[in-house]
């Protein structure tokens, strides 16, 4: 499997490019980006690696990638400022994403790619991709709330002191401000969580807290992510790579059979396999949680109209 990376010169496509390398399953990494030179010093660095990882290709370039590419990782975008949320950054990101659009389109794509879309505002620009492309939507996947689903585990894990591969905790719903924690089923290798020795509403709240600003706080420490936001990638793409139909919290829009949301893209449960989304489950959520998630919705909805009023629709 080729996976082509716009974007890859930068901080989140180079890491994805490398927790693809040592997953070893695609069998080819492309690094397209507009800084040519630097993402040609990123397929090299990569490629040098190599003999001691996995037998794959790795190269850079331009659009001459997209017509051979079975997943297309757009990554590209100006990154957040440390104050600014991910919606704040949606005009700047909308014309830049949409030109890329166009040239995917131009260059052409095969007929069962799959486009996994990371820019963001993520939710934002998964729906203009699956409103642009000329894919079936179920072939457009936001990366959404993975990365958030694996930093909310792994700060309960380090909390806690548990293994944080047995820490299950998802998030649904806007990888933004609205994300919705999901603690009516977190668990420790199918033991409920909330009875953990010293587990307290304050301590749930606090996680969450410090989840929702994780984002925030590695752009203020160091910049901007990229190791974990790699490995969220590496998860979406390897579920479509080995046709996992591993169930992730993936944005994708909307068709209303999911707690009713539509005509928007967001997380809920998603089953991911080589087609794209294959599946969505509604599962059970206590009603505050559902109610977290169709705010969610709507918030996402909100935004999305300003948008199109700006950019029009396909
Ligand atoms: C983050 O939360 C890049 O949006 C990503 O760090």
């Amino acid at each position: 499997m080729k996976v082509s990376i716009i974007g890859g010169g930068g901080l989140v496509g180079s890491c994805a490019a490398f927790a693809l390398q040592t997953g070893g399953i695609v069998r080819e990494i492309s690094l397209l980006d507009v800084n040519e030179e630097l993402a040609a010093g990123h397929a090299l660095d990569l490629l040098h690696g190599g003999p001691s990882i996995a037998d794959q290709v790795i190269n850079s370039g331009g659009y001459e990638h997209i017509p051979s590419s079975d997943v297309i990782c757009i990554t590209a975008g100006l990154r957040r400022q440390p104050n600014e949320s991910r919606l704040d950054l949606i005009n700047r990101n909308t014309d830049l994403f949409l030109k890329i659009l166009e040239q995917v389109d131009a260059a052409g794509v095969k007929q069962d790619a799959i486009v996994v879309v990371v820019s963001n505002p993520v939710d934002i620009l998964t729906y203009l991709a699956a409103d642009r492309l000329k894919l079936p939507a179920s072939q457009v996947i936001g990366l959404g709330t993975q990365l958030d689903t694996i930093r909310f585990r792994s700060l309960i894990a380090q909390h806690c002191q548990l293994p944080p591969t047995q820490v299950s905790a998802i998030i649904l719903g806007e990888h933004g401000d609205s994300m919705v924690p999901v603690w009516s089923n977190a668990n420790v290798n199918g033991l409920p969580l909330d009875k953990f020795p010293g587990w307290t509403a304050n301590l749930a709240a606090d996680l969450f807290k410090r989840t929702k600003g994780s984002g925030a706080e590695v752009i203020s420490r160091k910049g901007g992510a990229g190791f974990a936001v790699g490995v969220a990638i590496q998860d979406v793409i390897e579920a479509i790579a080995l046709d996992r139909r591993q169930v992730l919290p993936v944005s994708s829009v909307q068709d209303g059979t999911c707690y009713g949301i539509r005509d928007v893209a967001l997380s809920v449960p998603t089953v991911v396999g080589r087609s794209g989304v294959v599946d969505r489950y509604e599962i059970d959520l206590w009603p505050k949680e559902m109610q977290g998630l169709r705010t969610s919705g709507n918030v996402l909805r909100q935004t999305l109209n300003q948008v199109l009023n700006r950019v029009g629709s396909r």
